[in-house]
């Protein structure tokens, strides 16, 4: 069965089939089938948007479709810049731009809490929509450090580790990401319902993850 990573950022959605590995599974993305929609991210939260993106593509494709929004909350900003992460420093989306606003908000400021969070939405073709949740604490740096990955990663250095995310590489940033930890939440909960290629969701719903 076919089905839809609703994203056109060719990071995420490696990650995604990186970490999502389903057998029988055939990941297509929104950049492999031209004409869908462009959705706009205006939801307040990340729950609003991963929904908004899964269910607006799934019912334009006429497939499932998988989307996650993403951000990063720091705790000194009042979880700014959250939903706005991508756009931080103004349109379109430019993350050396975003890194040093980060930077200069949190010039003098002793506390660097943060913690990445990410939303995975799963749509049925009718726009029938669940969602799961991933969150992975650390902090903020104040010297960018680090090559691999995108956006702040250069500047989050993850509870528990000396190395930002951009220095960690793609495999051991999938083990404990935010994004890591969502998607694979939504392989325990949506993988066997997905290996039997159902038509939509059964009534009442998938148990949560861990129920
Ligand atoms: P989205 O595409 O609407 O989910 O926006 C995600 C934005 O949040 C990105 O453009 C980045 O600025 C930030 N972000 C989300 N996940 C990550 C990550 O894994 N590393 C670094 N930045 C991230």
């Amino acid at each position: 069965m076919k089905i839809l990573i609703a994203s056109r950022n060719a990071h995420k959605i490696r990650e995604i089939r990186e970490i999502f590995a389903l057998p029988a599974v055939e990941w297509v993305s929104a950049a492999d089938m031209p004409g869908l929609p462009d959705v706009e991210e205006d939801g307040d939260t990340f729950e609003a948007n991963a929904v908004l993106k899964a269910t607006t593509l799934a019912k334009a494709s006429g497939l499932w479709a998988l989307a996650d929004d993403s951000g990063l909350e720091v705790a000194a900003l009042g979880n700014a810049p959250g939903v706005h992460s991508a756009r931080y420093a103004g349109e379109p989306c430019d993350h050396a731009a975003n890194n040093a606003k980060l930077l200069a908000a949190l010039d003098g400021v002793a506390d660097r809490r943060a913690r990445f969070r990410c939303v995975a939405a799963l749509s049925d073709p009718s726009g029938r929509a669940e969602t799961v949740s991933g969150a992975c604490p650390g902090h903020i740096i104040e010297v960018r450090r680090g090559t691999a990955g995108f956006g702040y990663d250069p500047l989050f250095v993850p509870d528990g580790h000396d190395q930002t995310f951009a220095e960690m590489g793609d495999e051991a940033k999938n083990a404990i990401s935010h994004r890591g930890r969502a998607m694979t939440l939504a392989q325990r909960r949506w993988g066997a319902l997905l290996a039997s290629a159902p038509s939509r969701f059964p009534e009442g719903g998938t148990p949560p993850p861990g129920a």
